[in-house]
């Protein structure tokens, strides 16, 4: 490999910031005319291209949050966290219009509502100098819906000779839509969960699915909770089991997997290597609480 190709290894990740607001120890969710208490509130900076960047530093690749701030309060708070989570901010972009961009998450037990403003467009004017970047190797899409807010994200980060990683992560409004698949055309590696491939595929076993999406999809790996994690290889269905560690919070384990699955993908290690080090980076998210803290397990 040459200096200049070895320099070639950071991750982007695309896509809207949040300020989540978590809401937690309710005894049951809002509804019109009544005021509902809540026993804690955690404010965190979110959104699947900030959690994701947060945990490829977590596993030591340098990966950059290509997005955008506002100028208000809440851009505030949430440009202090970025700052303290080891991801590159070279390609934030700040304008007025890119905020207060807010996620209210109600949540009980295992069971969460979210209440989100979306605020300006989604693509950074930062994007292209984050796609021609020489040091970028790698695009990773957190949500297709950040693919359907920027259809041609592909195309032009395959324009620019990187390689691209994506995962649906379950959007009401989006999961069921028929183009999916075909809108994802040039995608290398496709990282859903169980449940969301199978309602892209509308198969019911792993075996099945990863069977409907490998003709599309050089690479596909299926996330299955705490079943594990499936991948389709040429020589067939590989099933690594999760690991059995006391689940605090799965906040962000699919991220956390992601992460681990992409970081050894792009060192060139094979599936097997790469789903063994996606189980562990998933093992470490779930006994930690929140999406994108620093992970001490
Ligand atoms: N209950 C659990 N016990 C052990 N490991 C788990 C558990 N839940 C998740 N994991 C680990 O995290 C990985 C990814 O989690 P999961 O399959 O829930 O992804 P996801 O549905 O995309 O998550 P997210 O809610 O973040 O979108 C699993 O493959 C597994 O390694
Ligand atoms: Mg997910």
């Amino acid at each position: 490999m040459t200096s200049g190709n070895a320099e070639r290894s950071a991750v982007l990740c695309v896509g809207r910031i949040y300020c989540d607001l978590i809401f937690t120890g309710l005894s049951r969710l809002p509804v019109l005319g009544r005021e509902v208490f809540a026993d804690a509130l955690t404010i965190a900076a979110g959104g699947g291209a900030f959690i994701s960047a947060a945990h490829f530093a977590d596993v030591g690749r340098h990966a950059a949050l290509v997005g955008r701030l506002g100028h208000d309060p809440m851009s505030v708070v949430v440009e202090g966290q970025l700052g303290e989570s080891g991801v590159d901010l070279a390609f934030l972009e700040r304008a007025d219009d890119a905020g207060p961009q807010i996620t209210v998450a109600s949540v009980i037990g295992s069971e969460r509502a979210f209440l989100t403003r979306r605020a300006g467009p989604a693509e950074p004017a930062t994007l292209d100098a984050a796609l021609t970047w020489p040091k970028a190797r790698h695009l990773h899409i957190a949500e297709y819906a950040t693919l359907a807010e920027m259809p041609d994200l592909v195309t032009r980060a395959k324009a620019s000779g990187l390689t691209v990683s994506l995962d649906p992560s379950w959007d009401d409004a989006l999961i069921g839509d028929q183009a999916l698949v075909a809108n994802c055309r040039g995608v290398d590696l496709f990282l859903p969960n169980l449940e969301e491939a199978r309602e892209i595929t509308g198969e019911s076993v792993p075996g099945a699915m990863l069977a409907a999406l490998q003709p599309h999809f050089p690479s596909v790996v299926i996330k299955a909770g705490g079943e594990g994690a499936y991948a389709g290889t040429p020589d067939g269905m590989l099933h690594n089991p999760a690991e059995n560690v006391p689940v605090t919070d799965t906040t962000g384990a699919g991220d956390a997997f992601n992460a681990g699955f992409v970081d050894r993908w792009l060192s060139g290690d094979d599936m097997a290597k790469a789903l063994a080090a996606a189980i562990r980076a998933g093992s470490r998210a779930v006994q930690v609480a929140g999406g994108a803290v620093r992970q001490t397990p």
